[in-house]
């Protein structure tokens, strides 16, 4: 198993020594493994029966189980999706970021691990528990942080990337003020409602005039979403849990083993002239007798990459989920499988 490079070994000291005062203000200590898990399945059997409500910010509980599970989690998901926009050049000319939804700040501390700064960052958040939080949380920002509980189309400014980090899930529509932006990040998570909502959004916006920058490295329709009902995009960053998140899911049936998300980038420019080798791999390793398949995503047509076993004695190449690929031009191809008999016709690019 590849670690993801871009997610980090644990959180900022800064980050760790905010939250663990964030918790005791909370009543709780941050090594109380026990008292936490009960918090974060809490929150979660919240979601399970509610999926239609929004987060309860108004209970003590909630609050414990976002400063000290779910902001982490979403933290790393989002450095991984802010490291694949920076393998895009996605992020470059933006100065300022709305981040709609914005909760405890997941999002603005990834892009500070990144050494993304902004010249201003707007949190819309509409629960004054989470911006309170935010706010204690947030004091080492790079980028200059002002709260609102809602953002009109007027106040955004030339430059502006506009965010919806896990708070898509939550709104029946995007807010009309994403017109005046000029690039939209939107994470999710990885269920398949989510995603095909999501990459049903992404056929809207490029219908409308928008430029899809990533994960697509092209602009037809979506082949995971229009082959079917079974398959859902989405990304998975591998990574190595830190000793204080492990014993917290000790204790707990959630497990993190590995950190997906479906995500997705737009601008209103168009990306650099694409390179029509350069593929994601869209699916996981399935390995079956003789052979292996992974998905890969290149254009309209859903397509996989089928490594024989005969051609691949010491192993198949170890190609993530999410990663981006070069295919060299020409490979055989049988029905929808390309046939690559070396490592370097279908190859990591980073
Ligand atoms: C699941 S949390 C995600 C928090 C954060 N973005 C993250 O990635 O960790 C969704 C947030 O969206 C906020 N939210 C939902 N609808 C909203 C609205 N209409 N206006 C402002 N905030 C909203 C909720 O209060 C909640 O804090």
């Amino acid at each position: 198993m590849i670690l993801q490079k871009y997610i980090p070994a644990d959180l900022p000291e800064v980050i760790r020594t905010a939250r663990a005062s964030a918790l005791k203000d909370l009543g709780v200590s941050a090594e109380d493994w026990k008292a936490l898990a009960e918090a974060v399945m809490a929150l979660s059997d919240f979601y399970v029966k509610h999926p239609e409500k929004s987060s309860p910010w108004d209970e003590t509980w909630a609050q414990i189980a976002y400063v000290a599970y779910y902001m982490p989690l979403n933290w790393w998901r989002l450095c991984g999706v802010v490291g694949r926009g920076q393998e895009l050049n996605y992020f470059d000319g933006f100065e300022h970021y709305v981040d709609f939804g914005s909760g405890l700040g997941s999002l603005g501390f990834a892009f500070d691990q990144a050494g993304i700064g902004f010249k201003s960052g707007l949190a819309v958040e509409r629960s004054r528990e989470a911006v309170y939080l935010h706010r204690q949380l947030a004091q080492a920002s790079m980028t200059p942080i002002d709260w609102q509980s809602n953002v009109k189309s007027g106040q955004i400014k030339a430059k502006t990337l506009g965010v919806f980090s896990y708070s898509f899930t939550e709104l029946k529509a995007l807010p009309e003020w994403v017109q005046a932006c000029d690039g939209l990040l939107i994470v999710e998570p990885s269920t398949k409602d989510d995603a095909r909502r999501l990459q049903a959004v992404r056929g809207d916006l490029l219908a409308s005039g928008w430029h899809v920058w990533g994960p697509c490295t092209h602009a037809a329709p979506c082949p995971l979403l229009t082959h079917g009902e079974r398959d859902w995009c989405h990304d998975r960053f591998q990574w190595s849990q830190p000793d204080w998140l492990k014993k917290i899911e000790a204790r707990m049936p959630i497990k993190n083993g590995t950190l997906p998300c479906s995500w997705l980038m737009v601008r209103r420019d168009p990306p650099p002239p694409r390179d029509s080798t350069v593929a994601r791999m869209t699916g996981d390793l399935q390995e079956f007798k003789g052979f292996a398949k992974q998905l890969i995503c290149r254009g309209a047509d859903r397509e996989f990459v089928a490594w024989q076993k005969k051609d691949f004695k010491k192993g198949y190449p170890e190609i993530g989920r999410g990663d981006l690929v070069r295919v060299k031009k020409d490979l055989p191809m049988k029905a929808q499988e390309l046939r690559p008999s070396l490592a370097a016709d279908v190859a990591r690019l980073n």
